[in-house]
């Protein structure tokens, strides 16, 4: 399962658009390093830590947008806090890896194709669409409450909700 960009995930905003198709790419190079079948702990290592390092600069990235365009104090700590789970949980499967079990190598792709599809067109769209509000001339605090009910729908699969 290749990881496909459409339309769907563009949020608006040239550069995290960027960012996120960047972020897909090598996403998909890491599915097709999986699928070659040819590991060794130190390829998987160069490959995950290229990905687990333009994840961390992406994610300091939409932070500083996010608190430039004066977001709503409560969904910047939320979104912070998802990127750090997210981060966190990426670290500690790659540290579960075993090239003698396949299968760890798998389900780490797998979840790294499911969580950045859900937070694009989840979290990330709603970031936008907060911000395109408040140049509107919308408060932060009503733009949030707009969004909130959406937010929580992409919350399935997180510990964090509204
Ligand atoms: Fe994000």
């Amino acid at each position: 399962m290749a990881f496909i960009w459409d339309e769907s995930f563009v949020t608006g905003y040239v550069d995290i658009d960027d960012q996120h198709y960047h972020l897909i790419n090598l996403i998909n190079a890491f599915g097709d390093f999986v699928k070659s079948g040819e590991h060794s702990e130190a390829v998987i290592k160069i490959v995950f830590d290229e990905l687990y390092e333009y994840t961390s600069y992406h994610f300091k990235e939409e932070e500083t947008v996010m608190e430039l365009q004066g977001i709503a104090p409560y969904f910047l700590e939320l979104h912070i806090n998802i990127h750090k789970e997210f981060l966190s949980k990426v670290k500690q499967m790659h540290e579960n890896v075993s090239i003698d079990e396949p299968a760890t190598l798998q389900n780490l792709y797998d979840f790294l194709v499911h969580w950045l599809t859900n937070h694009i067109l989840g979290i990330d769209k709603n970031t936008t669409a907060q911000i395109n509000a408040i140049k509107n001339g919308c408060d932060a605090e009503d733009a949030f409450l707009v969004v909130r009910k959406e937010i929580n729908k992409h919350l399935k699969h997180s510990q964090l909700s509204i």
